[in-house]
């Protein structure tokens, strides 16, 4: 099993990629979700400490009959809960051969060309989001590592050592940002929190109000984070004038582009990111809007030389010797992991195979998607929008005849119900949102097979499930 022949290589990949073809072929008619429970599950897998190995067959058993069955389905068309990409087989095949050549990335006489590739790759983003042509970057777990590795660069930037270093957010912004400030020492409770207007956008007036009473009271303002795409309602922060407050007040500007910032792509998109190109850095995670499967996000510094400054570590056993100046160039220079797989290249794959013109076109297609459901419930009059649609994400709740004119715990306690209720159906899966104290059913479409059919789908889902619900809990 650790060391299989050719033709053992070849029977073992036929087998998983007749497999492969099978189960995305049949996957429209799969349920998203099924009620299942940890017990069930447990039951299935066998937990004897395996002292003696299976062959290959039994291994892929296990995958096909209970590993796939018990998870949901996030490939599904009509996956519309979380920020959840639906991966691509382009990519399935890039990891497959990532791992094949098990490339650790982590400076460039590791692995020649896939660091070429990866820079290569991160100079595209680079252009893609319009940033100076020194900017640069590279690729890591997720958003939340690429927001952490870019508050450290941030508070290196302010070189400040009095321990009263503050941070603003809108109150919108993705829990990942606290985390980062507590990680990095800074503090959870360093984090302010900005009011948001009636489309869920940083006000301005509070940032600076914030800004100016820290100040006084003898704080260290040091970085304002805005959103390129909430993780609620998918609200756009005003990028430039948050520039402009930044400039004001010498902070660094992060943004958080890991849901949005690849929706500059959609023509009607565009102009939301003005001013995105003028950030000190910016999250963005191809394993969400380029549909990748995790694990690849992505930070982007608009002067890497900060970056260097806080994560550089000088080490004899990282010494690198008799190299030129572009092939001593390290990775962990600039990020938080040493040991980092060849993430790239199914960054590369897909940019390189589709091309920018095709994924703007299905980003857009996305983006009409929630824009058509938005309109059938504005058109409704048993549901009603909870949020203005920015871009792929639609916060809405259902008020059929009976329930209106109840009390808005009725109505919270109905949609919740209405929630559970459609994940274990089955045929549409959406996840929630409170907003304003409300709760409230939210969908993300992020799905290139993703059709306006299928938030016609959803629509009707809810009201079949609804109509089954017991009146009340
Ligand atoms: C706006 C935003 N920021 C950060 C994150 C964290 O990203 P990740 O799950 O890749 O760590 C998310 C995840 O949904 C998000 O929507």
């Amino acid at each position: 099993m650790l060391d299989p022949s050719a033709d053992e290589i070849r029977d073992w990949g036929n087998s998983v990629i007749q497999f492969m073809a099978d189960y995305l072929g049949d996957l429209h008619d799969c349920p998203v979700y099924r009620q299942m429970s940890s017990r069930e599950i447990r039951d299935r897998l066998d937990h004897a400490l395996p002292t003696n190995g299976i062959d290959f067959n039994g291994l892929l058993k296990v995958f096909r009959e209970t590993i796939i069955p018990f998870s949901r389905q996030n490939a599904h068309p009509r996956m519309f809960g979380y920020v959840q990409s639906p991966g691509t087989p382009l990519a399935a095949f890039a990891d497959l051969l990532a791992s094949t050549l098990n490339a650790n990335l982590t400076v460039w006489r590791s692995a020649p060309a896939p660091v070429e590739l990866e820079r290569v790759t991160i100079d595209w983003i680079r252009q893609i989001l319009g940033f100076n042509a020194e900017a640069g970057g590279l690729f890591v777990s997720g958003g939340s590592m690429a927001n952490l590795a870019a508050i450290a660069a941030a508070r290196q930037a302010k070189d400040d050592s009095s321990g009263r270093l503050r941070i603003y957010a809108s109150g919108e912004t993705h829990f990942s940002i606290a985390k980062a400030a507590a990680l990095l020492g800074i503090g959870r409770e360093n984090v302010r929190h900005v009011a948001v207007n009636e489309r869920f956008k940083i006000r301005v007036d509070d940032l600076v109000a914030k800004i100016t009473a820290d100040l006084q009271a003898g704080h260290v303002p040091f970085c304002v984070v805005a959103n390129a795409g909430t993780v609620n309602t998918g609200a756009v922060d005003p990028l430039a004038e948050v520039r402009e407050i930044a400039d004001r007040f010498q902070l660094w500007m992060h943004v958080d582009g890991s849901y949005g910032a690849f929706a500059i792509l959609a023509e009607t998109a565009r102009k939301l990111f003005v001013g995105i190109e003028q950030a000190d850095s910016i999250a963005l995670d191809p394993h969400k809007w380029l549909y990748l499967p995790v694990d690849v996000g992505c930070v982007i510094y608009r002067d890497p030389g900060n970056a260097r400054s806080a994560f550089a570590h000088e080490a004899e056993y990282t010494r690198i010797i008799g190299e030129e100046a572009d092939e001593a160039f390290a990775f962990w220079d600039y990020g938080p992991e040493l040991s980092r797989r060849f993430r790239a290249l199914k960054v590369w794959m897909l940019l390189k195979g589709v091309g920018l013109d095709s994924l703007g076109g299905v980003i857009e297609t996305n983006l009409a998607c929630a824009r058509h459901l938005e309109s059938i419930v504005q058109a409704s009059d048993d549901f009603e929008m909870m949020a203005p649609v920015e871009l792929s994400i639609f916060c809405f709740r259902h008020v059929p005849a009976q329930l209106r004119g109840q009390s808005p715990e009725a109505i919270n306690a109905f949609n919740e119900r209405l929630l559970v209720a459609l994940q274990r159906d089955g045929s549409s899966y959406l996840s929630n949102a409170t907003l304003g104290g409300r709760f409230t059913l939210r969908g993300c479409v992020l799905n290139y097979r993703t059709t306006l059919r299928d938030m016609e789908i959803l629509i009707e889902d809810l009201r079949r499930v609804a109509k089954s619900l017991p009146p009340s809990a």
